[in-house]
């Protein structure tokens, strides 16, 4: 029986994963079939059919072919399309929020939060579509004139993560619409069904509105035509989320081909309370970032650095709150659970080997550890670590689960060198009160992560500001602020309106 939460959204218990445009979704399973399942039971939620060489073809073809006409469409009348699927997406939050719910295993609300920030970003397009903005400069040269214009890409091609398994396609494929782009989605194949939805909701919104087809979507049963629009050269832009090792294999392989790529990898973010720290901030903003969607963020709080004068009290006020969470961990799409399962079995495996590697360097389990057998799914325990240094490999390492490593400090200079010392930089934060403190974090000489947050935690973005990081987190940017600029290309103008040829620079070339 299907699945009354894919059955809200019109989806059967088999689909298409393939959108080839003109409102055609492929038919067949040539390419073999995608099996996602529900995380809290186990169960295949439904099949999706994978895309075969040919359709891949197809999708490119066209998408070049929507590009000949969406790059001569004035970019406000690009807002509106987008304006268009904001509020599609509106209308379809509650179900939508939903299904991503079930299919990834992060809470309702976090599941409609996630819909929330398409919606978000949508409008900051609309916005941005008024707003693509070059500058002016001055000549050097009489009677001439000097600007820069920006100019659409052509095709992006939009590789995305099971953790955010429609938000992300959104932050891209939006700003990429109103810069004058067409996008070409390869969503995780463990979250194909949030995928197809998204797409059918933007797609008709798109078709009503008498918008062409900007958005494509392919499935991938083994990469294979992932790698193939990596190497593609008809795609300008690739952004690539998920883990470094696979980023940096994308990195290498655009780059070889002269393409842009995009790259939002993982994040070892960790968060420094200072002595002076309003605890009542401080805890909350710890759990949510350590426990919040199970630890599977990139953003999520992975250690946490605490004076030493308050670092036993903080401990154990941590440990009552994560006994709190333990009450609440169960099916996702019940509101009143803060905590669902991992994704899949083989995350609650590398969950257990991180934790059996933490104890056999020495580390303390000072709640959690387990995973919960007594019930179907990937429960685990919310599990925070002592007892640990900061070089330990594990405490090293991004372990897409909710474990905290806590550790001690004692001076601020110290917690920031441990907090950068990690070969990733997407996210930090410090609590404190104390202003300077708070500068020195936020200074050159302070965190070296792409985000930096006070008396906020590390998750939780909001859309408005560039979201990405440093280091192995890849350099990428996305989201709001100047992010646009990734999906467009520069062109510097200078036009002569004098009745002279003056060289730049004043040199002479006369004839
Ligand atoms: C991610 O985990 O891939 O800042 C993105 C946050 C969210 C985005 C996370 N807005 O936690």
């Amino acid at each position: 029986m299907t699945h009354p939460v894919l059955s809200a959204l019109g989806l059967g218990e088999s689909e298409s994963g393939t959108f080839l445009g003109g409102g055609e979704w492929a038919t067949g399973d040539g390419a073999g079939t995608l099996s996602p399942t529900n995380p809290t039971t186990g169960d295949v939620l439904a099949r999706v059919s994978a895309t075969t060489p040919e359709q891949y073809e197809t999708i490119v073809a066209r998408a070049q072919e929507a590009f000949k006409v969406w790059r001569r469409t004035p970019a406000p009348r690009r807002g509106e399309a987008i304006r268009l699927c904001a509020e599609a997406l509106r209308t379809h939050k509650d179900a939508l929020g939903s299904l991503v719910a079930l299919e990834m295993g992060k809470s309702k609300p976090e599941g409609d939060g996630e819909v929330q920030e398409m919606i978000d970003i949508g409008e900051f397009a609309v916005g941005l579509s008024r707003q693509l903005y070059g500058l002016t400069m001055h000549s050097e040269r009489p009677g001439h004139r000097m600007y820069e214009q920006w100019h659409p890409l052509g095709i992006v091609g939009i590789i995305s993560a099971f953790n955010f398994p429609v938000a992300v396609w959104a932050w891209n494929s939006f700003v990429a619409a109103v810069c004058g782009d067409i996008s070409i989605w390869k969503p995780s194949g463990k979250t194909p069904l949030s995928a197809v939805a998204s797409m059918r909701i933007c797609n008709e919104a798109l078709r009503e509105g008498g918008f062409p087809d900007l958005f494509f979507l392919f499935n991938d049963t083994d990469n294979a035509l992932a790698e193939r629009m990596v190497d593609d050269r008809r795609v300008a832009m690739i952004s690539f989320t998920g883990s470094t090792k696979v980023g940096r294999q994308v990195g290498e392989r655009v780059a070889r081909r002269m393409g842009r790529s995009l790259l939002e990898l993982g994040g070892n973010n960790a968060m420094i309370v200072e002595a002076s720290a309003d605890l009542k901030l401080a805890i909350p903003a710890i759990v949510f970032g350590a426990v919040g969607t199970a630890g599977q963020r990139c953003t999520t709080t992975r250690r946490v650095f605490i004076h030493e004068s308050i670092h036993d009290d903080v401990l154990e006020k941590l440990v009552s709150a994560y006994g709190q969470v333990e009450k609440k961990i169960g099916d996702p799409t019940d509101p009143a659970n803060l905590m669902g399962p991992l994704n899949s079995a083989d995350a609650v495996q590398a969950y257990l080997d991180a934790i059996e590697k933490a104890k056999a360097s020495g580390g303390t389990v000072a709640t959690g550890g387990k995973a919960l057998t007594d019930r179907k799914g990937n429960f685990v325990l919310p599990t925070i670590i002592t007892g640990l240094a900061n070089d330990a490999e594990v405490v090293q390492t991004e372990t897409f689960a909710p474990i905290l490593y806590v550790m001690k400090y004692s001076d601020l200079n110290e917690a920031i060198a441990m907090q950068n010392d990690v070969p990733q930089g997407l996210s930090s934060s410090i609590f404190t009160t104390d202003l300077r403190s708070a500068e020195q974090f936020l200074s050159a000489w302070g965190s070296d992560c792409g985000i930096a947050n006070v008396n906020i935690g590390t998750s939780g973005a909001e859309i408005g500001g560039a979201f990405g990081g440093e280091k192995e987190t890849g350099g990428g940017r996305e989201s709001g602020s100047d992010a646009w600029r990734a999906y467009m290309r520069r062109q510097t103008n200078t036009i002569n309106y004098s009745n002279n040829l003056p060289l730049a620079q004043g040199i002479k070339f006369d004839l």
